[in-house]
């Protein structure tokens, strides 16, 4: 009998009890603006702030409207300026290149290795193009970190971390997002923690972490923050600091902060289903299952193939296959962009050179989301699907 997978890949799991209790009292007193507090009150987006700067270990953070605003008012804080070049990723989703354009920035584009990362190589050769690195932890996968702020440090560049699929993961024991200058944050649907939109950013550095909450829009009332530098330092950069308002709200601030006490756990469960996806990948002939460095602690929220060399008309079989069994699986080898499946050549507001060596590797990605709704039963039932489909086309190649 042929299997078939039923479940939904984009169905998420439900807002704790807790979260929705928080929302529901915000709703109930009806001061949902960040800076509309009663008396003595600390509003609940001031408490997330101040929270995540504890979990992560971050002397400042600032929750905003979304993740790409996030990374927008992390350029504009380093002193990024229209017309400057910023380096990033050529293997990421539209947001993080749309971010350098918001700010009249031009991104240059890095190449992508086969492990999923940024070509270190390709960005020594291209580190004296920018002042700036925009480093995208495309779908979780961290660099050798040591190895990147060695080569970024010696050249001047600052690096600022997206971190949209690395909220939870580490590198050598550092929180993905403490390694840069500024690490930025995603809370959208899709991500590790949930409030339909939302962003955080945090840093060390307070001239950076003053000028995000003034371009985040706090009309002047920085001193209602818990988790920004004291008033000295906004003295210094409140008039040259445009308000491009993008806060967050106590409605989303609240449903947020019992999910951020539950991350580890949530991780953990992510893991234990992605590991059992690729066990049941590992050996299946023509594919590639991309292994993990030890110093990485990763965040399995989606998890990612290689069919390597394999002619377009192939993996299209082998998407086409497994989606009639049930299986949603995407592909970053297309030429046209679909859904949220891009390539560094589909934005054509920032030019780009031919890239070779990582239209091989995006040629060969097959990517998957493992939303937690899915059991331990449901992932192996994935692989099996997956195993079989593609060893049904390799077979016939
Ligand atoms: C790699 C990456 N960076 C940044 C973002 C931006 O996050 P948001 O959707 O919250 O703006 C996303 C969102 O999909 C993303 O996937």
């Amino acid at each position: 009998m042929t299997e078939t997978f039923t479940g939904n890949f984009t169905q998420q799991e439900p807002i704790p009890e807790e979260a929705i209790e928080a929302a529901l009292a915000v709703l109930r007193h009806g001061r949902l603006h960040r800076y509309n507090t009663a008396p003595g009150e600390l509003g609940e987006t001031a408490l997330l702030e101040q929270e995540f700067a504890a979990q992560m270990g971050a002397k400042y953070s600032l929750a905003v409207a979304s993740g790409g605003y996030a990374l927008a008012t992390a350029l504009r804080a380093v002193g990024v300026r229209p017309g400057d070049t910023v380096l990033t990723n050529a293997f990421t989703l539209a947001p993080v290149p749309g971010s350098i354009a918001s700010v009249g920035a031009v991104p240059i584009y890095v190449g992508v290795t086969e492990q999923l990362v940024i070509d270190l190589d390709d960005l020594a050769a291209k580190l004296d193009q920018a002042k700036v690195l925009m480093l995208s932890h495309m779908r979780g996968h961290l660099c050798d970190m040591d190895r990147l702020m060695a080569m970024c440090d010696a050249a001047g560049v600052t690096v600022i971390e997206d971190c949209a699929h690395t909220m939870g993961a580490s590198w050598n024991g550092v929180p993905s997002g403490r390694t840069g200058a500024v690490g930025c944050y995603s809370c959208q649907t899709y991500k590790h923690v949930n409030s339909g939109e939302g962003g955080l950013l945090i840093t060390d550095d307070e001239e950076i972490a003053a000028r995000a909450v003034m371009l985040s829009g706090s009309y002047m009332l920085f001193e209602r923050h818990l988790a920004a530098p004291g008033v000295e330092v906004f003295e210094r950069i409140k008039y040259e600091t445009p308000n491009i308002s993008g806060r967050m709200d106590n409605l989303r601030a609240a449903i947020l902060r019992p999910q951020l006490r539950i991350l580890d756990q949530q991780v953990a469960r992510w893991n234990e289903r992605y590991q059992a996806i690729e066990a049941g990948l590992r050996g299946t002939p023509g594919l590639t299952v991309i292994e993990r460095p030890e110093q990485e602690v990763y965040v399995g929220s989606s998890i990612q193939f290689l069919l390597l060399d394999w002619s377009a008309e192939k993996v299209g079989e082998v998407l086409k296959r497994c989606a009639a069994r049930g299986v949603e699986l995407k592909w970053f080898g297309a030429a046209e962009p679909h859904g949220f499946t891009s390539r560094y050549d589909s934005w054509r507001y920032a030019p780009s050179e031919p890239m070779p060596q990582s239209d091989r590797v995006l040629a060969g990605i097959v990517d998957m989301r493992v939303p937690l709704t899915f059991s331990l039963e449901d992932c192996a039932l994935i692989a099996r699907i997956i195993r079989s489909e593609v060893g049904a086309v390799w077979q016939g190649a």
